[in-house]
């Protein structure tokens, strides 16, 4: 059995938790899932301060005493992970974003290798696919593969077509999620990710030491040299993208 942990951003048991419910259920169907769905609400989240504790002495010594450790457990316990909020001014809900904060040390130390990521996001509006491409970005820093979320916009009241149509899209999004979960291979980083990881991982090599978390972190897993998070194979262009994006990196140090 996989177990899917899918995480809800708001209390309010409307269109977010429908359309995450009729996903489980598609997800369900396939016969070797079983999920989990966490209500945000029901656990006690304070904002982060900022201090940084949890970058530079590990997430730990975060001085907030509160249920982010239960709600990682359940996000370790998972091979599929699904965030799903409703958009509330453009953005996910302030209860998401809470969550999102508090995990943060998650981007710059991403572990969820080979599981798998998605999103739900309900809107009023039927444009605007932001929503999604975040939640997506936060997945892929986290360490995940992401599968493309659903966008659901959730008129009230929604007609019985629109409901089947919002069924039938979170049907085919349950089957891609499916087929991801099962896929062993891991995935070759985007450009984008390759970015991300050289240009960081290159400036912190030269900007921190042995005083940091995130510093040693590194060094235990051997990220300071590595071609990525994880071995995969570079084709020509990506190897010497790389040595280019390092040599960026040193040079944004040397600069600062
Ligand atoms: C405070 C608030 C802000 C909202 N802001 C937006 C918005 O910026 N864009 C949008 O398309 N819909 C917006 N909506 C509509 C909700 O995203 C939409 O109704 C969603 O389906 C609500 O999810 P729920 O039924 O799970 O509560 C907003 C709703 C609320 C309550």
């Amino acid at each position: 059995m996989k177990r899917v942990a899918a995480f809800i951003g708001t209390g309010r048991h409307g269109h977010t938790h429908d359309a995450v419910g009729r996903f489980l259920a598609h997800l369900e169907s396939f016969g070797d899932v079983e999920s989990e769905i966490v209500r945000l609400s029901d656990y006690r989240l304070e904002p982060c301060i900022g201090c940084k504790q949890c970058f530079l002495r590990g997430e730990a010594l975060c001085p907030l005493k509160d249920d982010r450790d239960t709600l990682i457990a359940k996000m370790e316990a998972a091979e599929g992970v699904v965030l799903a909020s409703p958009s509330y001014l453009f953005q996910v809900s302030g209860t998401m974003k809470t969550f999102l904060d508090r995990l943060s040390f998650f981007g710059h130390r991403p572990r969820f290798f080979g599981k798998t990521f998605t999103s739900i996001v309900t809107q009023g509006l039927p444009f605007d696919a932001k929503i999604g491409k975040y939640l997506n970005l936060v997945g892929s820093c986290f360490g995940y593969k992401t599968v493309a979320g659903s966008r659901i916009t959730a008129l009230d009241p929604m007609t019985e077509k629109e409901e089947q149509a919002v069924d039938d899209r979170l049907q085919r999004h349950a089957a891609r999620f499916h087929k991801s979960l099962a896929e062993k291979e891991l995935p070759a980083p985007s450009l984008v990710l390759l970015a991300g990881f050289r240009i960081g991982r290159t400036t912190m090599s030269l900007e921190q030491d042995e005083e940091s978390y995130d510093y040693r972190y590194y060094l235990e897993k051997g990220w300071l040299h590595s071609d990525y998070l994880y071995p995969v194979r570079l084709g020509p262009a990506k190897k010497a993208l790389g040595a280019f994006l390092d040599a960026v990196g040193r040079r944004m140090a040397r600069k600062r």
